[in-house]
């Protein structure tokens, strides 16, 4: 028999999401009736070095899984590059030896890729650590699923539906940026679910010229408008040639000052792209001669109360946290696995991403459908 587990702490990382709180409430409620102890660390992996805690017990559960966002807050901070009074430290053995002073068990990192990332590091540090996939990206290796997702894709999907009208309306172009960083499944999902016209994704570079052309001979069958759905990390083909190349470059550099420019050539790279949905609207405009709009979903994907589908991933993934725990299980991702749920190692999720496949059933789908991909 492994030692009885006391104490764990529970942290929210990255960017939040639809769900965090229904998880929290599902890890916290099975801990309490294994009689684990529960304490909330505030603003991601800043709260295991600050001290930041909210107690976690019956009352502070209650009333929380129907509420967006996160009671814990989030940040983006990493345990080995925080920055402390204006200065970036490795915190690790602060927070390595906060956990020992506290007399804590276990950690469980509710977060993204980076998130993994970050408790693996803590892993190999000796802490024990769990993390539950949690992002609206759903981009997270070795994973069915990310809680988060399905509520975002309903959002998004939503406002896609409402678009519609407006569009045909004045038949315009509409052109509307869905979140999803360098991953397309949101984007792809909102615009089958919607019926987007054009749907580009960062796994499939397009080529303008086809998507004005798909425009076009909607037009000459007399369908004077169109909906694009664009994935924010969504490219030109040669802009993916040059991201393409400059990565490549930051993967070959060996020096320090060789890594320094690959690095800032792939900032200015990143600056230059948050433009790119409005420009893409212009060359539509030009190419097609049809007036064009632009709608940026942006945060409202992430916001608010989650979907009956997150509600339930997150609680099942919570509470098979905890009962890995109470069995001292580490060191692992608590992945969703069809009904059921998997414990994967952390060292095969961290620094890998679960990208659209361009064979996907779903890209096969909006193709069948006649759906223009921009390739
Ligand atoms: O990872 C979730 C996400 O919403 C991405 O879709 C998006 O690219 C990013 O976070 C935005 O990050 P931030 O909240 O730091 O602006």
């Amino acid at each position: 028999m492994g030692k009885k587990i006391q104490r764990i702490g529970i942290l929210t990382a990255g960017g939040d999401s639809p769900g965090l709180n229904a998880a929290i409430r599902g890890v916290g409620k099975t801990a309490l009736n294994h009689g684990i102890e529960i304490i909330g660390f505030r603003d991601g992996f800043r709260g295991l070095v600050e001290n930041r805690r909210l107690k976690l017990d019956k009352s502070t559960l209650a009333g929380i899984l129907t509420v967006g966002g996160t009671i814990l807050g989030t940040s983006r901070d990493k345990p080995h590059r925080m920055v402390i009074d204006g200065r970036t430290k490795d915190m690790t053995d602060v927070i390595k030896e906060n956990y020992l002073e506290w007399g804590l068990d276990c950690v469980v990192c509710l977060g993204g890729g980076g998130t993994a990332k970050n408790a693996l590091r803590l892993k190999q540090a000796g802490l024990n650590v769990i993390t539950l996939p949690k992002t609206i990206d759903n981009d997270v290796a070795m994973t069915d699923a990310t809680f988060g997702f399905a509520t975002a894709l309903d959002i998004a999907t939503e406002t896609i539906d409402r678009l519609h009208s407006t569009a045909h309306s004045h038949h315009r172009i509409i052109v509307a940026e869905v979140m999803g960083h360098r991953a397309g499944w949101l984007t792809l999902g909102a615009g089958i679910a919607g019926g987007a016209d054009v749907i580009l994704l960062p796994e499939i570079p397009y080529d303008v010229e086809k998507i004005a052309e798909a425009i076009k001979r909607r037009s000459r069958r007399g369908t004077n408008f169109s909906i694009v759905a664009v994935a924010e990390g969504a490219m030109s083909r040669d802009d993916h040639r040059t991201f393409a190349a400059a990565e490549k470059k930051l993967e070959r550099a060996k020096s320090i000052h060789d890594k320094k420019e690959a690095k800032t050539e792939l900032a200015a790279l990143d600056v230059r792209h948050q433009g790119n949905t409005i420009r893409l609207a212009k060359q539509l405009e030009e190419l097609t001669h049809l007036e064009s709009r632009v709608t940026i979903l942006g945060y409202v994907q992430r916001g608010g109360t989650p979907s009956a589908a997150d509600r339930i991933l997150a609680t099942r993934l919570g509470s098979a946290a905890a009962d890995l725990i109470e069995k001292g299980v580490f060191g692992v991702m608590v992945a969703a696995r069809g009904d059921g749920t998997e414990a994967v190692p952390l060292e095969k999720v961290a620094g890998k991403r679960k990208i659209v496949p361009v064979d996907h059933s779903w890209v096969r789908t909006a193709r069948s459908v006649g759906t223009c991909l921009g390739d």
